[in-house]
């Protein structure tokens, strides 16, 4: 008997598409699947004001493929000159559905990003008014906390400070890699969410580690151990509202990943539903994965669910190919390690 799976069509609540040529070959890889996502801003330069984002929304749109939809969530990216006006306006206009908190130096392309935290708490104040969420790539920087701790350490010594002086602004906990994470998400009420990738819910630290060093399982924040990634799937298949998927897919090329000084970053863009449906089968939470995918995310940001559907179905293993390919050069599609036996049609 075909096992068959309906679910909402999906969104990705944190997503690299990058610019130009890699936009481009990247783009249709999220919007085969995919109703919206939450376009990181993280460019260079980096997407800061409205006006920055407006244009590269454009870009977006005129990258995307004929007959294929996708509507791009607009990200701001916090510096410590933003200006809150600018940000209200740009929420209010319907473009802007987030801002984006990089502590400065935390992963790719963070250095324009926030040093003193005390200087946006203006921007946060007018967010916490207005209601626009605050997405925060939790991770401290300072050279003396060791790169496993540091989204531990920055719940304590950052993200819970903020949220005790801003009660009322509504914050996303991106990417956590942590039982930490998992456990200080669960506690916040309904003004904080947490987004999960794939790759955190199939890969521990082990995999990039052992026999040898696997340069494509490495990104920020690093995966950590076994218990970590356990706790992460439990999260993710509870079914908890406070949990959804943002899958930070973030190409880069080979090159730039195959490197003595490699890039951080997974792209799980072309694959992850049919990686994410072998992992909640394997936690016999097949019918958590619409939660996870299409309904947690759209009730946290306060917007409809998509009215169009995605099927899997379960057969053969798929085979996704192993690159894709841009002008840039070659981009590795995520290996999950294990056969896909779950196919999408959109
Ligand atoms: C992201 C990138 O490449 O832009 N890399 C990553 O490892 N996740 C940046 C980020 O989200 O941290
Ligand atoms: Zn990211």
């Amino acid at each position: 008997m075909t096992q068959t799976l309906t679910l909402r069509r999906p969104d990705d609540w944190h997503l690299h598409l990058r610019d130009g040529e890699m936009l481009k070959a990247v783009l249709p890889e999220t919007a085969r699947h995919f109703g919206r996502g939450i376009i990181m801003p993280n460019l260079i330069p980096p997407v800061v004001t409205s006006e920055d984002a407006r244009a590269y929304h454009s870009r977006i749109m005129a990258a995307l493929p004929e007959g294929m939809t996708f509507d791009p969530l607009m990200v701001l990216y916090l510096t410590e000159g933003t200006d809150p006006e600018d940000v209200a306006r740009a929420h209010a206009s319907g473009l802007v559905k987030a801002v984006k908190l990089y502590p400065a130096g935390a992963t790719t392309n963070s250095n324009s990003g926030v040093r003193d935290f005390d200087k946006v708490a203006p921007v946060f104040e007018k967010m916490a008014d207005i209601g626009l969420p605050l997405c925060v790539h939790g991770e401290v920087t300072d050279a003396d906390i060791d790169i496993f701790d540091r989204e531990a350490v920055f719940i304590d010594r950052v993200l819970d400070p903020i949220r005790r002086a801003h009660p009322n602004l509504r914050v996303v906990m991106e990417h956590i890699t942590t039982k930490n994470g998992v456990d200080y998400a669960r506690s916040g009420g309904d003004t904080l969410g947490a987004t999960i990738t794939t790759h955190h819910l199939i890969i521990n630290r082990n995999h990039i580690l052992v026999g040898g060093i696997k340069p494509h399982y490495y990104c920020l924040p690093v995966a950590k151990r076994e218990e970590h990634r356990v706790a992460l799937v439990e999260a993710a298949t509870s079914g908890e509202a406070t949990f959804f998927l943002g899958t930070d897919s973030a190409p880069h090329t080979d090159p730039n990943k195959e490197s003595a000084c490699g890039c951080a970053g997974c792209f799980t863009a072309t694959n992850t539903m049919s990686c994410l449906a072998e992992v909640f089968e394997t936690a016999r939470a097949l019918d958590k994965l619409e939660a996870f995918a299409s309904l947690n995310g759209p009730a946290f940001y306060g917007l409809p669910v998509n009215d169009s559907t995605l099927t899997l179905t379960k057969g053969d293993p798929v085979a996704y190919p192993t690159h894709i390919d841009s002008a840039e050069g070659p981009v590795t599609v995520f290996d999950p390690g294990f056969p896909l036996h779950w196919s999408v049609t959109a």
